[in-house]
């Protein structure tokens, strides 16, 4: 990945929603960099190379998501948790179904707390680790017809805060990144919205959209020792367009 590298050897890291995306290359960074990545995912397979496995989970479900961390945690030595997992269910507001925005709610932020709590002990009791949350634009912008998506985000920069007010002294770093605008299935909904696309790409100043490897790099740097002393930040990756 370019000339930028930390050296991972010998650390542990889960990735939530690692086969594809902005967490599939997240994982090859931590990979590349000589981590050893376990994938936290719904699906089986993942096309990434290195030393990885996956653990397959649905984190719309919260049984379902601490089993999965509970069988992680009794057989692994985590050092680093990546929070990537997430989804986006489209409603204009006043007609939002519940049970959509419960699933949104559990994927996107409940999730987020289950998996860094089980995954977060231990690097406590060690007095070090390394947590990096994904937020989003939403995590600051109103979301159109995605209400729950952006309350959801918004949660994330704030429990983001809350547990490196808790975790900071114990020597686990907590940190978020929000992404600015990605091609990826996420965005596959509003792709064929051309008026709306111009208006996003207009709005970041580099003029481009972001490539899932500029989130990579800044994952990398919040996990590796140049980060130590960094703490509770939401690092935004977008070209810019929060700026502005
Ligand atoms: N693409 C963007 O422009 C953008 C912008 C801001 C934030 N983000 C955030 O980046 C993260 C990654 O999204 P992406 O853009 O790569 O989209 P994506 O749809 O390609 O990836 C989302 C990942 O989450 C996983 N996931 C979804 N529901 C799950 C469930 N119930 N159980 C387990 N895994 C589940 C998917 O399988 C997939 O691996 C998300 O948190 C998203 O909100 C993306």
């Amino acid at each position: 990945m370019n000339n930028f590298s930390v050296d991972l050897s010998g650390k542990t890291a889960v990735v939530t929603g690692a086969s594809g995306g902005i967490g599939g290359a997240i994982a090859q960074a931590l990979l590349d960099s000589g981590a050893r990545v376990v994938c936290l995912q719904r699906r089986g397979d993942c096309s990434l190379s290195g030393d990885f496995r996956v653990v397959q989970a649905d984190l719309s479900s919260p049984a379902d998501t601490f089993r999965a961390a509970e069988e992680i945690a009794a057989q692994e030595h985590v050092d680093i948790l990546v929070n990537n997992a997430g989804i986006s269910l489209r409603h204009h507001f006043e007609d939002f179904p519940l049970e959509d925005w419960q699933k949104v709610m559990q994927v996107d932020l409940t999730a987020v707390m289950q998996l860094s709590q089980v995954f977060g002990r231990p690097m406590i009791a060690r007095g070090e680790g390394k947590i990096v949350n994904i937020a989003s634009m939403l995590s600051f912008n109103g979301g159109f017809t995605a209400a729950a998506y952006s309350a959801a985000k918004g949660g994330v920069v704030q429990l983001t805060k809350s547990m490196c007010h808790e975790w900071a002294q114990h020597g686990v770093n907590v940190n978020a990144i929000a992404p600015g605008y990605f091609h990826t299935e996420l965005n596959k909904p509003v792709m064929g919205d051309t008026a709306r696309i111009q208006r996003i790409t207009a709005g970041i100043p580099t003029g481009s959209w972001g490539e899932t490897t500029d989130i990579a790099k800044a994952a990398l740097f919040l996990v590796s020792d140049a980060a130590d002393y960094i703490h509770g930040v939401t690092l935004p990756v977008d070209g810019g367009y929060l700026a502005v």
